[in-house]
């Protein structure tokens, strides 16, 4: 139909349940005002011109599917890609392939990386529109990403079962979840799973500290104890457990803080201790409603700012209402969990320890 608008979709970063809902919720509320066209594998497809056109068929059945049917990449920086004497800027190609698509605007789904990408491909001309997503819940505009709270029913999950064989066998039981620089899966898994210790980056703790909780729990006759430490967490004075460092996007992938935890009580106790890593078993599988309706919510708004031609804005739920604010702004920061949050002291209350005492 001619006289429509085009507007581009772009899924970036890692993926996190609900980018589907939120394809489903643009195509459905563009209608007959806008042609949806779905970039294909993020900014990678944007680089080389792959495009998909997104009707209502392609879109049934989405709402409660996980993973992103356009793929989605991590690695591929348009900034920085990767080239045979170092990193190489190919922004151009991106707005290149953008103008040849006849996109009048670009849908972005991602995290504080893909987010920063986008506001800085508006600021040479392409007309973006973000939309906050993370399993991560650290972008600081926004009050939740979807993707979390699936992320926390996985952990709670794992907690429970892992509570099950900690207790047949008398054993300490590590959870490593994901987060990077954030403790928030850490800390709201860890209170639903009932944890005798949290253990997050924003709250640097002592192996002594942990080991004191863990015997002490013994003391009271449990057989047992939970720990769940977020993959960026640090002990006073320590650094995080890195995996691996990209050379080339600068990114670097967690590992490590798990097994590192039990090490440090292997060396303090006579524990029975085991970690587990729960992984990208986070970030997979059916989102919950909450994560659906969020999903839903962004991407009718996200379809209406772009049929409107309002650009350069990001989609964000605040105090239960989806309102717009300036992307460039909005992705300035990231949240991390303040030592003070009500969350923390909740849990302090309920006597979950952070290893800091
Ligand atoms: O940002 C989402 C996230 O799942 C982080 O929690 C984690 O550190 C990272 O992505 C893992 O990335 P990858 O899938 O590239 O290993």
């Amino acid at each position: 139909m001619s006289g429509r608008k085009r507007i581009g979709i772009l899924t970036g970063g890692g993926d996190a349940p609900g980018l589907n809902a939120v394809l489903r919720a643009v195509v459905r509320t563009a209608g007959d005002d806008a042609e949806v066209i779905g970039v294909l594998d993020g900014f990678a497809g944007l680089l080389d011109g792959r495009f998909q056109h997104l009707g209502k068929p392609d879109v049934r059945e989405l709402i409660r599917m996980g993973g992103t049917i356009l793929g989605t990449t991590n690695r591929d920086n348009p900034f920085a890609c990767r080239g045979e004497h170092g990193p190489v800027d190919r922004s151009a190609d991106c707005l290149e392939h953008a103008r040849k698509a006849g996109l009048e605007a670009l849908i972005v789904i991602g995290g504080d990386g893909t987010l920063r990408i986008a506001s800085e491909l508006g600021k040479l001309g392409l007309d973006v529109i973000g939309v906050p997503k993370t399993i991560d819940n650290d972008l600081a505009s926004t009050d939740y990403t979807f993707g979390f709270w699936t992320a926390i029913g996985v952990a709670t999950e794992a907690l429970d079962r892992l509570r099950d064989t900690a207790e047949s066998h008398h054993r300490v039981m590590v959870l490593e979840v994901m987060g990077r620089t954030a403790g928030w899966i850490a800390l709201h898994a860890g209170i639903a799973g009932a944890a005798d210790v949290i253990l997050i980056p924003e709250i640097p703790y002592t192996p002594e500290s942990v080991a004191r909780t863990v015997v002490s729990c013994q003391g009271r006759g449990r057989a047992s104890s939970l720990i769940v430490v977020a993959e960026g967490a640090v002990s006073k004075g320590g650094e995080m457990s890195v995996h691996s460092v990209d050379t080339t996007t600068g990114v670097v992938r967690l590992g490590g803080a798990g097994q590192r935890v039990v090490r440090e009580l292997e060396a303090l106790t006579r524990c029975d201790v085991r970690a587990t890593v729960l992984g990208h078993l986070q970030r997979g599988g059916s989102p919950v409603a909450f994560d659906r309706i969020l999903a839903t919510r962004f991407g009718e708004a996200a379809a209406r700012l772009a049929i409107a031609g309002r650009c350069g804005r990001m989609v964000r739920l605040a105090c239960g209402r989806i309102e717009d604010v300036d992307l460039d702004e909005a992705v300035r920061e990231i949240k991390l969990v303040d030592p003070g949050d009500p969350l923390v002291q909740t849990a302090r209350s309920l006597g979950i320890a952070f290893g800091d005492e």
